[in-house]
């Protein structure tokens, strides 16, 4: 519920709740200092004590937000690996990609046709693993510097064929920069002018040292081309993950990250979204970024609708009021009150803070041509 008491309401104000009480009156509302009113009610006497529009402020949203997602409970449970593929041009990381989504990504209804999603899922025999298909330093970085932490592992793609190179070396350093560790990928070694151990070599200097070589990194020698050594890269990234002790909230209201965003002529703003934390479901009320709404549907990597999706897995949202942004947050709310307060304040915040930014920008002008 929406409410607040005519005390809390006066200390808001830093005013005497006597004066509140009288102002209630003056409107036909009788409330004594204890007594609950309403949202709107709230906001009516706010603006009658010539106070415009305090009603809560943006952190008291933010703040019964975060109570909110606190209570999310419940026992951490292990969950899948999220893994960016990142590595030099041409070195194949497209086409591991693909080749895995080929081979390992149950296909869609027959008929049906696939919605390319930014990031998939395939189930091992051994467990679970989420791909961002989103290959690519700047998305990583981007992603980064929103405070988005979604990658948990980097599969560092290095052709066989070509050794490290100037991206794979960027690569190396965005994962230390983010504290994400590193699985080799040795690629196209099923060309005949394949030298992995120069590669593994070349890896030294960069402080990326293979087990073999006494180091912990493991390293996996793979062709997207012939499906060769794929399985062991899976295992590999399994393994890394156990090592990482990767858990979250199994159940619960869902948190996660928008992975990336589009406006569909016919299906409106479309969101994909990873969930971290808990269970996002269809009927669900979320903020989203600046966004919110109730999920209409959701959609797997194959295109067919889901009633749900657990941590850890990518899944396509369709209900949004506006289109979000790549690297927004998301969070299940039980009240649809309370996700279009937050989004509402936030949009207001960042168009705030925009202003301000554009203000300085002519500010700066006028001082340039003085
Ligand atoms: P960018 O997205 O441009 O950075 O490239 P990428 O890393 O995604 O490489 P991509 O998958 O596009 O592969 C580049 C070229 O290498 C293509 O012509 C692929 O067919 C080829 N290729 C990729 N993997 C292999 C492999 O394992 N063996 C062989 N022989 N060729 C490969
Ligand atoms: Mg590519």
């Amino acid at each position: 519920g929406d409410t607040i008491t005519v005390a809390d309401l006066a200390q808001k104000l830093a005013m005497k709740g006597g004066d509140v009480v009288k102002a209630l009156f003056k409107m036909g509302v009788m409330a004594t200092i204890n007594q609950v009113i309403d949202h709107d009610t709230a906001v009516l006497v706010t603006e009658e004590l010539g106070h415009k529009a305090v009603r809560a402020s943006d952190a008291d949203a933010e703040t019964a937000l975060l109570a909110h997602v606190e209570e999310v409970q419940g026992e951490k449970k292990p969950r899948p690996p999220v893994v960016t593929i990142m590595g030099h041009v041409d070195h194949g990381k497209t086409s591991l990609l693909d080749h895995i989504r080929r081979t390992r990504v149950a296909a869609g209804e027959a008929g049906g046709i696939t919605q390319h999603i930014g990031a998939y899922h395939v189930t091992t025999p051994k467990g679970v693993i989420s791909f961002l298909d989103t290959p690519g330093h700047a998305a990583f970085s981007a992603m980064r510097a929103r405070g988005a932490k979604v990658t948990d592992i980097v599969v560092l793609v290095v052709a066989a064929d070509d050794g490290v190179k100037p991206q794979t070396a960027e690569a190396i350093q965005h994962a230390k920069a983010a504290g994400v560790p590193i699985v080799v990928a040795v690629n196209k070694v099923d060309k005949s002018d394949a030298d992995p151990l120069r590669v593994k070599n070349e890896l030294l200097t960069y402080d990326v040292v293979a087990e073999e070589f006494g180091g912990d990194v493991q390293v996996a020698e793979v062709s997207a081309k012939t499906g060769q050594g794929i399985d062991d890269l899976l295992d590999k990234i399994l393994l890394q993950a156990e090592v990482l002790d990767l858990r979250a909230v199994a159940d619960g209201r869902a948190t996660g990250t928008v992975l990336e965003s589009a406006l569909d002529k016919g299906r409106g703003p479309v969101a994909t979204v990873l969930v971290q934390q808990g269970v996002l479901r269809r009927g669900d009320y979320m903020v989203c970024g600046v966004q919110y709404g109730r999920v209409r549907a959701l959609f797997n990597e194959s295109g067919q609708q889901v009633q749900e999706a657990g941590p850890s897995i990518p899944v396509q949202v369709l209900g949004l009021s506006g289109v979000p942004e790549a690297g927004d947050d998301f969070v299940v709310v039980e009240d649809e009150r309370l996700a279009k307060d937050v989004a509402q304040q936030r949009d207001a915040k960042r168009r705030e803070s925009r202003l301000v930014a554009q203000a300085g920008n002519r500010m700066e002008d006028v001082l340039a041509q003085m």
